[in-house]
């Protein structure tokens, strides 16, 4: 494979912007165009903006009643079919919560309703202050896009984006809103049952709790795509019928992208090996919202199947979801391979995040387990390469989903991969006794897989 000049790319991206509203189409469009080919790896700067892999969103809960094996065929079925949210449950990852009176004692707090003025409260907030929205959720949607004007333009390159991101998070927190019983407390305030299950101990307390606004409506957002469901309706049917129901903390990204369509051809292709060579114990490594273990069931026909993440809220999510489509798969929490508990795989799916987790800085607060669904930690590939024959079958496979998003981007240099297995040459053949690495299927310049087999002797 050949890299692009860049000007074609320019001319050529361009020309897919214009056209493509819709991404994922555009790099289908990309992809098919015979004058162009792609490389894999380090796609040339200033490339186009890849599609994000997976939206972030939470994560599913427990049917009331049985559920229907039917698919609800309509977004309001779908809802009406929506299990409740249970009552609290210890040890899932939250924001945290802010305790009004003593924000208040601080000296730091102002209260905003429809008569307050906006531009007062945006200094307030920008000087530092904090802002407790006590009346509409309207103000608080008013009052937000107030503070968060000034930071609206796109930024020129990825520091100044990594600083727009920072900022705005920053500044959002300091924008707050009440909760109160399980809701926002708010009028006119979406529901965001997941409260319930996650701050349930802190209600009836009698003290007064708010959470940023930023929170709030991931809150929102996170409740009706759990209430709605995800349909993977470009997967046909019966694969993935039902829609998944992602808990809070959680990404599910329903939209055809290309390396998950490869995937999926390579699922089918593994569904047809002949008895002897059939997988039959496989793990989807960082399952998230479910989707690659479920995959791996329904389409490659795997009998034995486990997946993992290291967010207990997915962990917990999964398992629900795995109840609700009542597939006997396994979820368990582990960082990387450590819970396995020394089991061994045939297929290893990986679909690791595509961006790095930004450097901490000191105007930024802790980052938490649910960020690693989105960024990638500095040493995760390297861990991953270095221990992934402990867990494959001698002859066993690892497919690795990659994108070029981080390297196009100027996030990274190099990708992480390849900076993983090009690290040391006394590490590189020690890693090579155990590993090959098979082939790097791509249809796009910037997505594809990477195959590892184990060795069977060494
Ligand atoms: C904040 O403190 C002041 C004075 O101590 C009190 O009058 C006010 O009601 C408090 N406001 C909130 C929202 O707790
Ligand atoms: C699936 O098998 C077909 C036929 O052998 C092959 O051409 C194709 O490349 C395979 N797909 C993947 C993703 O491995």
């Amino acid at each position: 494979m050949r890299a692009l000049p860049g000007a074609r790319w320019k001319v050529t991206c361009a020309v897919c912007a214009v056209l493509c509203i819709a991404r994922d189409q555009c790099w289908r469009l990309a992809a098919s165009t015979s004058a162009l080919s792609f490389s894999c790896r380090g796609a040339p700067s200033g490339a186009p903006r890849a599609p994000r892999p997976q939206r972030r969103r939470p994560r599913g809960r427990r049917p009331k009643g049985r559920q229907t094996s039917a698919a609800p065929n309509s977004a309001a079925e779908a809802r009406r079919c929506a299990p409740p949210a249970p009552a609290f449950i210890p040890g899932l990852v939250r924001p945290e919560a802010i305790d009004v009176g003593e924000l208040n004692a601080s000296g730091d707090l102002v209260l905003v309703d429809k008569t307050s003025d906006l531009e007062a409260v945006v200094r307030w907030i920008s000087g530092g202050g904090s802002a407790l929205v006590v009346d509409h959720w309207r103000d608080l949607e008013r009052c937000r896009a107030a503070v968060l004007k000034p930071l609206r333009r796109s930024p020129a390159n990825a520091q100044e984006a990594e600083r727009c991101r920072t900022l705005k998070k920053t500044l959002s927190d300091r924008l707050l809103g009440p909760v109160a019983d399980g809701r926002i407390d708010l009028q006119g305030a979406p529901r965001a049952d997941f409260l319930l299950t996650l701050y349930g101990d802190l209600f009836g307390s009698g003290r007064r709790f708010a959470l940023p606004s930023g929170v709030l409506m991931g809150l929102g957002n996170a409740w009706q795509y759990f209430e709605g469901g995800v349909r993977f309706s470009f997967l046909a049917p019966p694969v993935l019928s039902q829609p998944l129901r992602p808990f809070y903390g959680v990404y599910a990204y329903p939209h055809p992208v290309t390396h998950f369509e490869m995937l999926i051809e390579w699922l089918q292709n593994c569904s047809r090996l002949g008895p002897q060579r059939a997988p039959q114990w496989a793990l989807d490594l960082g399952t998230g919202c479910g989707v690659v273990a479920l995959l791996l069931r329904q389409i490659a026909r795997i009998p034995h199947v486990v997946a993992t993440d290291i967010s207990p809220n997915a962990v917990y999510g999964a398992q629900e979801e795995m109840k609700r489509q009542d597939q006997d798969i396994e979820v368990v929490y582990s960082d990387l391979f450590e819970g396995l508990g020394g089991r061994r795989f045939d297929v290893v799916v990986f679909n690791p995040p595509w961006l790095p987790l930004p450097k901490p800085s000191a105007s930024e607060p802790p980052r938490t387990v649910l960020d690693l669904g989105n960024f990638y930690s500095p040493d995760l590939f390297e861990r991953f390469f270095d221990n992934l024959h402990h867990v494959l079958n001698p002859g066993g496979r690892a497919v690795v989903l990659f994108s070029n998003h981080a390297t196009s981007r100027g996030y990274v240099d190099k990708h992480p991969f390849e900076t993983a297995l090009g690290r040391g040459a006394s590490a590189r053949s020690a890693r090579s006794k155990h590993l090959q690495v098979e082939k790097v299927p791509c249809l796009a310049f910037f997505l594809g897989f990477l195959i590892c087999r184990r060795n069977k002797k060494v």
